[in-house]
């Protein structure tokens, strides 16, 4: 089996978790890290012992060594970062959201497809065990015919003008950070692009969005509601709604387990009656199933994960760039 050698850009809170979990996985190794400050990338060299620290982001680039790069910067960041590792023929994992907008999207798959390098956006959720449960029920009809998913995303961050989520120059604001978990999920278990998206938000005093709504439509008549904000905690849940019963996933975007309800006469019975509950922890912290998909293709020979194909990511931006635009948030250097 081959060994993929890992370089981590950008050491900063995420990082931290995808390292401790990289660490823990066979056939893969944390080659190089890279900082705007040196300082940072040593520490964190000797914290999961790293094979090496490079100077900077472009030696990191450079290096030929190395098989992967995963991208931890903020949101603003990406697509430029990114692209950079795959002119270099690297592949890259980068955080999500893997861009700003659709725009800058189309750019680096075109850029992944040019330099023939291997490009997934590290929507971590999408390979938890649980979602293939999840998965199963739904396909095999246990709750019948879906006919709504119901997720939300709140976390209460007092205001912060240097905080990245409140930042405009760093592309802040809830549902770039948050909302894409909602999306996330409601294309999981529909598999389509919906074809009618409303979005209202409340924009804060810095003009990101801080607590926003979005009702999507598909064709299948499926519709989801979703909504994400910065200051307010709300439920953390995810509900997929049939005709013969429910689906509950309690922290939908880390989830760990879930519960169907199928009660005996759906027409007349509590939602929550005749429940069977599935649990399955994570075997680190999560980060771990999306860095083995990414070591799986590589060896594989793969460009594009068929598990976060680039039309996956390509959906969710061009949900989110429609939301955007009902809700009037442009960044400052778009
Ligand atoms: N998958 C998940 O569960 C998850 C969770 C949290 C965040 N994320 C995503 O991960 C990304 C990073 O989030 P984070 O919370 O880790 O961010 P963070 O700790 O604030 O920053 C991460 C790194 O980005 C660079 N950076 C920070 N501020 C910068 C600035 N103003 N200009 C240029 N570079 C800057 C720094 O790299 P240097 O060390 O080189 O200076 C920093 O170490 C975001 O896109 C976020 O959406 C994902």
């Amino acid at each position: 089996m081959k060994t993929i050698k890992w370089g981590i850009l950008a050491p900063g809170n995420i990082a931290h978790k995808f390292a401790t979990a990289l660490v823990t996985i066979e056939g893969a190794v944390l080659h190089s890290v890279a900082s705007r400050d040196t300082a940072r990338a040593q520490a964190f060299q000797q914290l999961y012992g790293a094979t090496k620290c490079a100077q900077d982001y472009a030696e990191l680039i450079a290096d030929p060594e190395i098989d992967a790069i995963y991208v931890a910067s903020p949101h603003r960041y990406h697509a430029e970062q990114t692209m950079n590792c795959l002119r270099a023929g690297k592949a890259v994992l980068c955080e999500k959201p893997m861009t700003v907008n659709l725009s800058e999207a189309e750019q680096v798959f075109a850029a992944a497809n040019e330099h023939h390098a291997f490009y997934m956006e590290a929507v971590w959720t999408r390979f938890m065990p649980i979602y293939k449960q999840i998965s199963s029920w739904v396909s095999e009809g246990k709750i019948g015919t879906v006919s709504s998913v119901q997720a939300s995303f709140g976390i209460n961050v007092p205001f912060d003008a240097a905080h990245r989520l409140y930042a405009p120059e760093l592309a802040g604001g809830a549902l770039l950070d948050l909302g894409i978990y909602p999306i996330t999920v409601a294309q999981m278990v529909v598999d389509q692009a919906p074809d009618k998206v409303v979005a209202v938000a409340e924009l804060g005093q810095s003009g990101v969005d801080e607590s926003t709504g979005m009702a999507l439509h598909y064709p299948n008549g499926v519709v989801a509601t979703l909504n994400c904000g910065t200051r307010a905690n709300s439920s953390l849940d995810c509900w997929i709604f049939g005709d013969r019963g429910s689906i509950h996933i309690p922290q939908f975007w880390q989830a760990e387990s879930a519960t169907l309800y199928q009660p005996e006469e759906s027409h007349h019975s509590s939602a929550r009656e005749n429940a069977t509950e599935c649990h399955l922890p994570h075997a680190v912290n999560g980060y771990e199933y999306e860095i083995r998909e990414v070591n799986r293709c590589l060896r594989a020979g793969l460009v594009e994960s068929p598990l976060m194909s680039w039309q996956h990511s390509r959906d969710v931006m061009h949900i989110m760039d429609t939301v955007r635009a009902q809700i009037g948030l442009k960044f400052p250097f778009e």
